[in-house]
């Protein structure tokens, strides 16, 4: 089995397996990282983290043109089938989605999830991160949150990949992503959630360095708009 993943810079990646396509938090438009255009961008899955808009991103609009199934967690998913998405499941923590090629479990994450609207802001459930089984490859998105003791329960998963956010700020930054890559195992590290915006500056060659020097795992830097082999 093979297994390509891309980055699109901030949060927003793509699996491909050679048959399937998910998309994890595919904020495309406006993410000034970003080297595609969301018209560009297709998948028959689409996993959220949370609400919040530079996760949701371009969701609502590449879900209705490839008729994808949506999981994330129940009140977003909910609010995202009130927006005209067919294929909304929502979940939560401990459960387990089947989705074409795939699974993801839904684990904790520590943080907020509120979507703004051109009206105002709506607080559509709570964050999660995603345990996806895919391409045979088990890979943690974190999404946004701190470190916290219980990723010892997801090292109990059998990582091959973690992704971590380092921007600080508004998620772990780069000491304490390094201490949560200590405690997760994974063979692999990929850093994202950062150098997107002012406020999550961060030198990934500074994390690679942190993680490298402490634990057993390889660091993958991706440059937005590159793929990689897992
Ligand atoms: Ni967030
Ligand atoms: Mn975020």
């Amino acid at each position: 089995m093979s297994l390509t993943l891309t980055y699109f810079g901030h949060s927003a990646f793509r699996l491909e397996s050679g048959e399937n396509t998910v998309l994890i938090d595919p904020f495309i438009t406006g993410n000034p990282s970003a080297t595609v255009s969301a018209d560009e961008v297709n998948a028959e899955t689409i996993i959220l983290t949370h609400a919040h808009n530079d996760h949701v991103g371009d969701t609502l609009e590449i879900a209705k043109r490839n008729n994808a199934t949506v999981i994330a967690t129940a009140e977003l998913a909910g609010w995202i089938g009130s927006q005209g998405v067919e294929n909304a499941i929502g979940a939560n923590h401990g459960g387990t989605v089947r989705f074409a090629g795939g699974s993801t479990k839904f684990v904790p994450a520590w943080h907020t999830s509120s979507y703004t609207t051109p009206d105002g802001a709506v607080a559509p459930g709570v964050p999660a991160g995603h345990v996806v089984r895919f391409g045979g490859k088990t890979i943690y998105f974190a999404g946004d949150t701190c470190l916290f003791l219980d990723m010892q329960l997801i090292a109990d998963e059998g990582l091959d990949v973690a992704v971590l956010p380092i921007g600080d700020h508004f998620t772990m930054g780069i000491d304490d992503a390094a201490r949560a890559a200590g405690i997760l195992k994974a063979t692999t590290v990929i850093p994202c959630h950062y150098n997107t915006f002012p406020p999550i500056e961060q030198d990934p060659a500074a994390f690679r360095q942190a993680v490298e020097s402490s634990t057993d795992s390889t660091v993958v830097i991706m440059e937005p708009g590159v793929s990689t082999s897992l």
